[in-house]
């Protein structure tokens, strides 16, 4: 292989479609998918490419700094792609604690092996940090984030990722490492853990269960096909500039109310039920504390110095979705059964 990329989280939802395109499209490259296993990372979601040549995979807890340091001189990776986190926001407001741990010392403990592993020279390196647009807070009813919006992040979860963002800068000013991050929006599609809006609706209908909408339902996300974020990804590591920002969306904002009625319609249309069956289903519930209203993203800035654009759009892309749930059902079967019923009591009683 002529170089070595670590790839942090490639067993979550958006890492595992991130190994995916980095293993096929690069064959002389080896994509090294570090991830500690938690309830969120399954291997299951690489088997179609867990025998490539090219692939390797590490069980190492990005919490533990030693753990890092062996991985880095073990690898000596020329980029890091840094997907690790906990990433959901109901369970930080549960639990903070875990979030600081894995989104801002994990990701100290990453900068800090890719600091002794590279002792300064960094040329043809690259650190690349994968965050969120939560970090910018909420919007009002108009407007959108744009690289200089403020940060004001208001849940434990986006809190974490902000306070990550600054160190990963912190070490680019401070130390001259090449890093590069993205912000972006809310990712759906294949391989998502349904303890996320999506895939819990489905699972729901499915089950015949009633769908959890926190509020008035007018909360508004902007939603981005997961293998298109994937894409943005290759290009920021490949041609993003050092010390650069860049936001990813997917120009699709949605009410919650609104996206959840049009999945319903289309579980309706798949499972062959009468239109609107599953609607009935919606129940709105408590609210999330510190709820943020809308989160809309200007991505012009990669479209424009980048050339990435979005592709899919949540008309084709539900329903995609939607199939490949009722298609891997052994997939949702395993990953429901468990914890998740423990989370899910807790969460929804
Ligand atoms: P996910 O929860 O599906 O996956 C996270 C992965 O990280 C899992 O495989 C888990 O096992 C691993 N992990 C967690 N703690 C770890 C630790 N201490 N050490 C090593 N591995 C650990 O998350 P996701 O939705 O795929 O998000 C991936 C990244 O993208 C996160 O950094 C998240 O903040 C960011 N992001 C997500 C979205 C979204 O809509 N899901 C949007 C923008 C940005
Ligand atoms: P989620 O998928 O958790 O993503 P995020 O909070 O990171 O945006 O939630 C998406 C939206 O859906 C958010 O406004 C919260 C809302 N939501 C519900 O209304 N009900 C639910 O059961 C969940 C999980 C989320």
């Amino acid at each position: 292989m002529k170089k070595s990329i670590i790839v942090t989280g490639g067993a979550g939802f958006i890492g595992s479609h991130v190994v995916r395109l980095l293993v096929n499209k690069y064959p002389d490259t080896r994509i090294v998918n570090v991830d500690a296993l938690t309830y969120a990372g399954n291997l299951e979601n690489l088997s179609d490419v867990d025998s490539a040549d090219n692939y390797a995979f590490r069980k190492v807890d990005i919490r533990d700094a030693a753990a890092v340091d062996a991985l880095f001189a073990e690898i000596q990776p020329e980029g890091v792609i840094h997907l690790a986190a906990e990433s959901h926001v109901d369970r930080s407001i549960t639990d903070p604690l875990a979030f600081i741990m894995t989104n801002i010392v994990g990701t100290v403990n990453m900068l800090n092996g890719a600091r002794k592993a590279w002792d300064g020279d960094y040329e043809g390196k690259r650190f690349y940090h994968v965050s969120t647009d939560e970090v910018y807070g909420s919007l009002g009813e108009t407007g959108l984030f744009t690289e200089e919006t403020s940060y004001d992040p208001r849940s434990p979860y986006s809190a974490s990722k902000a306070s990550s963002d600054h160190l990963v800068r912190a070490y680019f000013h401070t130390y001259g490492m090449p890093v590069v991050i993205s912000n972006c929006s809310n990712n759906y599609g294949p391989n998502h853990f349904p303890e996320k809006l999506i895939p819990l609706v489905i699972n729901n209908i499915k089950h015949g269960k009633p769908l959890p909408i926190y509020g008035d339902g007018k909360y508004t996300r902007d939603w981005l096909w997961v293998i298109d974020h994937a894409e943005a990804i290759d290009v920021i590591f490949q041609t993003g500039v050092a010390g650069e920002t860049y936001n990813i969306g997917g120009n699709n904002e949605m009410k919650n109310i609104d996206l959840v009625e049009q999945l319903c319609d289309v579980m309706d249309e798949l499972l062959g039920n009468e239109l609107g069956a599953s609607r009935k289903l919606i129940t709105f519930v408590k609210d999330r504390p510190g709820h943020d209203r809308r989160y809309a993203i200007d991505s012009s800035k990669l479209q424009r110095e980048l050339g990435w654009e979005p592709k899919v759009y949540p008309k084709e892309g539900l329903k995609m979705t939607a199939e490949w749930y009722l298609n891997n059902e052994k997939w949702l079967e395993n990953v429901t059964s468990g914890a998740y019923a423990n989370y899910y009591e807790k969460q929804y009683a």
